[in-house]
């Protein structure tokens, strides 16, 4: 299903997207670095309690709003004429990896929470390892996003040109005949 007009807004669609996600990961990354340092501040301490602050204003004030306007523009592409090819593996990949980000938004709100109450039983290690969850997370949607749908599909036909021009064959490495485009 698609949206007609949509296809008129898809450049600034595209532009605000690109915009919620940037913001949406600066504190997807930074949140876990806050509980990292947080964690050597003992409760009650004012030190705790400035970090409470920062965590709390990083959260409602840019994480919340980012993430929604990141699915809701994100949602707009999808259902923008002609972007999205549903037979592709990328963007099943991509929406596979937006979802894990969701789920470590929702778990992050949780420990926040927790360190608010003062009740954080969590390690400085542990905070430090859920910080490279939305690394990889961002490399693969970026690769699957961008280099993915033109750069691999793209080599691979590139590969059979040469053969088919050294050879002098028809379709020898064509092989994957699903892939869109080849012969
Ligand atoms: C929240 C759910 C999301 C949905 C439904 C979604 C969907 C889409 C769609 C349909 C496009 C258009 C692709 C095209 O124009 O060919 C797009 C573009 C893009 N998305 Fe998302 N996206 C989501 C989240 C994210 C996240 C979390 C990231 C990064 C971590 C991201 C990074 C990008 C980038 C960089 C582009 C531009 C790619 C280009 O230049 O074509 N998206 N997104």
């Amino acid at each position: 299903m698609t949206i007609g007009f949509l296809g008129d807004l898809y450049p600034w669609t595209k532009a605000l997207h690109i915009i919620a996600v940037v913001a949406w990961m600066a504190g997807l990354l930074y949140l876990p670095r806050l509980f990292v340092y947080h964690c050597a501040a003992p409760g009650g301490s004012e030190t705790s309690e400035t970090f409470k602050i920062m965590e709390r204003r990083l959260l409602r004030g840019i994480m919340n709003p980012a993430m929604i306007a990141t699915w809701l523009f994100g949602i707009s592409l999808l259902l923008t004429p002609g972007v999205v090819d549903w037979s592709a593996g990328w963007i099943w990949v991509k929406l596979a990896m937006v979802a894990g980000l969701t789920v470590q938004h929702h778990l992050l709100t949780r420990w926040l929470e927790a360190f608010r109450a003062d009740s954080n039983t969590r390690s400085a290690g542990f905070y430090r390892a859920m910080n490279e969850v939305p690394t990889v997370a961002l490399v693969v949607i970026v690769v699957m996003v961008v280099a993915f749908p033109k750069g691999v599909v793209g080599m691979w036909e590139a590969l059979q040109a040469r053969y088919r021009q050294r050879t002098g064959k028809g379709a020898a490495l064509n092989r994957a005949s699903h892939v869109e485009g080849a012969e």
